[in-house]
């Protein structure tokens, strides 16, 4: 049994932090014991903590079980999370200088998604186990995403299917599916193509928790270098193998010299299963 600080938000935080980029990170916790603990653990891990604001009742907390294989069970209690605003002012200050929103489906974000499109900046978000193409909470999630992530896990069609429906509903430019241990697939809007990556191996699976977290900050990272989506999902794969060697969700991150060094050695040459829509 450990307890460790994570959740969607630090965990991208720290991964993108880790392959080098300078992330201003918006958050709540409360004022109590956990929301203590996830002060000190960022603190300690050097992330700026000006944006993480201790205005809940309780800090939000999850219980993960994981067996041998490194498959995860999740409990989630988010508290008084979804009740709360975060301060527009304070998004609208953290926004400016950075060229990309990573707004992750929680509800206090959902009143940034139109302004920070409006201020012209890159929108990314994921909407983890959606089945529903009008699902009533994620819908503005899924409307406002430049890139879009989730996972196969409770998908109603085939994830080639889906990504086909979600581009005819939102006209969503890049979407990516989390396939587990199968991958991820990717769908360009642009070039009217769907790419399905392998997962790689890298080194033996401890916890799988955090996995779509890693494959989404890598992603990104490597987006936001070279705005080839086919590149950042190779490379994303590669990250997300190496973090589930890890037990907690934020923890086992390659900075970006080793990402590309592992890249380098596991990518399969392109195009791997590529194929038209
Ligand atoms: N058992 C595994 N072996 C190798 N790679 C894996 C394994 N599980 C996950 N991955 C890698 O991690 C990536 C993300 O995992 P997954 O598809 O499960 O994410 P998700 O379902 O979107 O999110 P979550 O982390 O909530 O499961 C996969 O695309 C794959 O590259
Ligand atoms: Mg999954």
């Amino acid at each position: 049994m450990r307890s460790t600080v994570s959740g969607v938000g630090y965990n991208i935080t720290r991964a993108l932090t880790t392959l080098g980029h300078e992330v201003r990170f918006l958050s709540q916790v409360g004022a109590d014991l956990a929301g203590e603990m996830v002060r000190q653990a960022m603190a300690a891990s050097g992330t700026e903590v000006a944006g993480v604001l201790p205005t809940l009742q309780e800090t939000p907390q999850s219980v993960i079980l994981y067996a041998g294989a490194g498959q995860r069970q999740i409990h989630v209690d988010l508290k008084d999370a979804q009740e709360r605003p975060y301060p527009p002012h304070l998004f609208t200050v953290a926004l400016a200088p950075c060229e990309l929103a990573v707004l992750c489906n929680v509800n206090w974000n959902r009143p940034f998604l139109p302004q920070a499109r409006q201020a012209g900046k890159l929108v990314a978000t994921d909407v983890h186990t959606i089945h529903e193409l009008d699902d009533p909470y994620n819908r503005d999630f899924m409307a406002a995403a430049h890139i879009l992530f989730m996972s196969n896990e409770r998908l109603p069609c085939v994830p080639a299917e889906w990504a086909k429906r979600l581009q005819q509903r939102y006209g969503t430019p890049i979407i990516v599916i989390g396939l587990g241990q199968a991958g991820a697939m990717l769908a360009v809007l642009a070039d009217e193509c769907l790419v399905e990556i392998p997962a790689v191996y890298t080194r033996p699976v401890v916890n799988t928790i955090g996995a779509g977290d890693a494959l989404f900050s890598a992603f990104l990272h490597s987006y936001l270098h070279t705005r080839d989506p086919y590149q950042a999902l190779q490379t994303a794969v590669v990250f997300a193998s190496y973090k589930i060697g890890a037990a907690g969700a934020a923890e086992g991150f390659l900075r970006a010299n080793e990402l590309a060094a592992w890249a380098q050695r596991q990518l399969p040459a392109l195009p791997l299963g590529k194929f038209h829509a």
